[in-house]
Order: structure tokens, then C-alpha cells, then sequence
């Protein structure tokens, strides 16, 4: 935690602003959405209820909530400057690099921000939190050589990503799964990506350029990169039989494992919980056992091993799961990711509409360990 000066090594610890949005309570492992907890939000709520929730911070009547879906809607078909960058991108590009570059062309036509007009800004926010769903399907079809798929207005926004993105409509048990999984993923305090859309945002730059910025962090392994890494770690164990030596030499090594730890949770990361319930139920109806079954020796090695050593604070995060059960519904691990912030876009956006309401742009203090006066040496005398 800080020193002295301050100083805390990746801001462990440091309170950077205050949030009304989502509360990580770290050593009960509870997360709350404005209050409710995401237990009872995934057993009753929808995404699109959710987003509507953690932008104007009230759970919406009928009425508000039948507009904004209607909003949502109207909002999914992308510009033709959007597709245009998606198109040009190479195929080996990964794709949060292009979903990075897709939502910068969203506000190629933004106006400057006006931090008084909170309306226009979260209109803003939701044209892109349902343009980058579009933009995420389009992305996977184009890398896979599959014609794009238009978003159909019939289907919720759980349903349409998963229908624009294979082609198929979802049946109600996988889209059930995979909005319940979009509310897990909504929001999560002060992570990276949240916290770099506030500072970009701060600066009062445009909301696509936040959420842009957003994307960069959420794209890193140990963030929202996490999911991805996990099943390339199940593939590499190859067998359920392999896991509890492979976890043996990890700890040893003192390797990284993916999908554990987490500079918050001192305990189980609830949201794992849930994935890994819903994980739990997919798995009986599919043949594909394998990767379920070499994952949870992994989660239970871990678990076991850890608790006889000093380190029993770190546990599995959301990230351990996820790839799994996206994996059941046959999606490619490379856009797991991208998913991550077809959900987390709406948490960005929330946190920016709030702090623009009392907006202090973000310039911390450094703790500065470099020589002083120093004189400048000329070339010649150089060595
Ligand atoms: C997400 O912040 C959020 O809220 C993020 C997130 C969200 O919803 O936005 O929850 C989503 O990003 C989940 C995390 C996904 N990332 C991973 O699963 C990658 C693996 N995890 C680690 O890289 C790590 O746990 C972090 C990045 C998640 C947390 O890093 P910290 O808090 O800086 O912890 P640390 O790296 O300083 O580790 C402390 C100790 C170290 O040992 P020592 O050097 O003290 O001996 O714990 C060890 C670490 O080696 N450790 C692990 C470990 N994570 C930490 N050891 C083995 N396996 C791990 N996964």
C-alpha cells in the first residue's frame, strides 16, 4: 500500500474519486450495481435493464425501459465509415485493435463534449454501447471470411450479438446465459479500463475516444485478456488427468496462473460463482467435457495448494470461467475479449457520464527519484 510519500506501486490502495456506480467489496467477495447486488441482478434483471440502470442510476419503469430498448435498437446498424476502417484492417490484426480503431471512427462526426448537456451525452453513450456490439460480431465474420450479418430488431441485445456473430439465432437457454453474462461483466469500479476512460475522459475528450482508450487497457492479459489466456493454458494441460501436475510445477515456478488473483478480491470473485453455475448446467448437455473437467482440477489444485501457503488471498476471478462457457457456445477464444467489452462499454460509459458531472481532470502527483542538477556534457566530451 502507500508509502510515506504516498507513493503505491499500481495505486494499490489509492482512492482516486468517488463512484456511485459499482462497489467492489473485496474481503466478502461482493459486488454491487448501484446498490443491488449482481447475484439478484443476474437471477431477475436483463442486460439492456442493467445498462439503463447504471447510466441514469433508477431502475426504469416499463415505459422508460420499453424506449430505451427501442433506443438500443435503432442504434445497431453501424456507419459506413465504421464498417470502411473494419473492412481495411488485415485479418491477422487481433481484434481489440480494430474494435480500438472501430470505436475512435464512431465519433469521426462527434461534436466537443458538453459536460451540461448529460442527456446528448448519454444518447451518445448509447448508440455506442449498441454500435459496439454490431461492431464486435462484424469484426469475428470478417476475420473468419463470413459475410456480415445485420442486427435483427426482433431479437434483445444478448440475442442479436450472438445472432450477428454466428449466423444463427441463439437458442433461449445460450442467449439466457450470455445476458446473464453481459450483466456480470457491466461493471467493476476503479479496473484498469475503467479508470483509463475516466482520465481520458477527463480531459473532457469526446466519449469515443474514452471508450477507445478503454479498450487499449481492457486488451492486456492481465485484465480483461485473462479469459482468452485460461483456455489456451486448458489446451496446453491437454488432458484432465495433466491439470494437477501442471498446477504442481506452476506454483513452483512461481507462473502466473490465469483466471486467479485479483488486486481486489480477497476471497472467491462472485461473478465466478455465477459463470461457473451457469457453465456447470451447459456442460451436462454438451459432449465436449474435457475443457470443463481440466479446469475445475485446476481451480480445485489451485485452491488446495495455495491455502497451505501464504498467498491464500489469491482466488479465481472472473476470468476463469468465462472462456469455458463461451467456448461451449462455440465461440473463437480470440474475441472472448471484445465480449468482455460488448459488456463493459456500458460501465465505461456510466462512470464518464458521472464524473463529468463534478469534473476535475485526473493529474496525480509523481514521486520523482531521478538525479538532480546534473550539468549537460557537449558531444566532444562525451565518452
Ligand atoms: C480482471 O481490477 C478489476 O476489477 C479487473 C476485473 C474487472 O472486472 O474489471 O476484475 C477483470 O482483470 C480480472 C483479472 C484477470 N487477470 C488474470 O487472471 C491474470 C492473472 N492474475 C494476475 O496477473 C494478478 O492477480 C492481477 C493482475 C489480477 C492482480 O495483480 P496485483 O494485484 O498487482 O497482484 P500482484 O501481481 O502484485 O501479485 C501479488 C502476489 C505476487 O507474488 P509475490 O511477487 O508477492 O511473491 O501474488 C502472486 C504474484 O506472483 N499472484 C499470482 C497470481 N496473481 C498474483 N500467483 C499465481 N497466479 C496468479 N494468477
Amino acid at each position: 500500500m502507500a508509502d510515506e510519500s504516498g507513493f503505491s506501486k499500481g495505486l494499490a490502495g489509492v482512492v482516486a474519486d468517488a463512484t456511485s456506480v459499482s462497489q467492489v467489496q473485496g474481503e466478502v467477495g461482493r459486488l454491487i450495481y448501484r446498490g443491488i447486488s449482481i447475484e439478484e441482478l443476474a437471477e431477475k434483471s436483463t442486460y439492456e435493464e442493467c445498462v439503463y440502470f447504471s447510466l441514469y442510476g433508477k431502475l426504469p419503469n416499463q415505459n422508460e425501459l420499453n424506449k430505451f430498448n427501442a433506443e438500443m435498437k435503432a442504434n445497431r446498424v453501424l456507419p459506413k465509415t465504421v464498417e470502411a476502417v473494419i473492412a481495411a484492417a488485415p485479418r491477422s490484426a487481433h481484434p481489440m485493435s480494430i474494435l480500438q480503431a472501430a470505436v475512435a471512427a464512431m465519433g469521426f462526426d462527434e461534436n466537443p463534449v458538453n459536460l451540461k448537456n448529460e442527456e446528448h451525452n448519454i444518447h451518445n453513450a448509447i448508440k455506442i454501447i449498441s454500435q459496439l456490439a454490431t461492431a464486435v460480431a462484424r469484426i469475428s465474420r470478417e476475420r473468419r471470411g463470413l459475410a456480415a450479418v445485420a442486427p435483427n430488431p426482433e431479437l434483445s441485445h444478448a440475442e442479436n450479438f450472438l445472432y450477428m456473430l454466428n449466423g444463427s439465432k441463439p437458442n433461449k437457454e445460450e442467449a439466457h446465459i450470455f445476458d446473464v453474462a453481459l450483466i456480470l461483466h457491466l461493471d467493476h469500479d476503479f479496473n484498469a479500463s475503467t479508470f483509463a476512460a475516466r482520465v481520458v475522459a477527463s480531459t473532457e475528450a469526446k466519449l469515443s475516444l474514452s471508450i477507445s482508450a478503454a479498450i487499449g487497457a481492457l486488451s492486456g492479459p492481465l485484465h480483461g485478456g485473462a479469459n482468452e489466456k485460461v483456455l489456451e493454458m486448458a489446451d496446453a494441460i491437454g488432458a484432465p488427468e495433466n491439470a494437477k501436475a501442471w498446477v504442481a510445477n506452476a506454483l513452483a515456478t512461481k507462473a502466473k496462473v490465469m483466471g486467479f488473483g485479483h488486486r481486489v478480491y480477497r476471497t472467491m470473485d462472485p461473478r465466478a460463482k455465477v459463470l461457473r453455475g451457469m457453465l456447470e448446467k451447459l456442460v451436462a448437455t454438451k459432449k465436449e467435457k474435457d475443457t470443463y473437467e481440466t479446469l475445475r482440477i485446476v481451480h480445485d489444485s489451485m485452491i488446495e495448494e495455495l491455502s497451505k501457503t501464504s498467498k491464500d488471498y489469491i482466488w479465481p476471478n472472473v476470468d476463469f470461467w468465462s472462456g469455458a462457457l463461451y467456448r461451449l457456445m462455440d465461440i473463437e477464444s480470440i474475441d472472448f475479449t471484445p465480449i468482455f467489452a460488448v459488456s463493459r462499454v456500458a460501465g465505461w460509459s456510466s462512470h464518464i457520464i458521472e464524473m463529468w458531472r463534478d469534473n476535475r481532470i485526473y493529474r496525480p502527483a509523481a514521486k520523482y527519484v531521478g538525479p538532480a542538477d546534473v550539468k549537460y556534457v557537449d558531444m566532444k566530451n562525451r565518452k
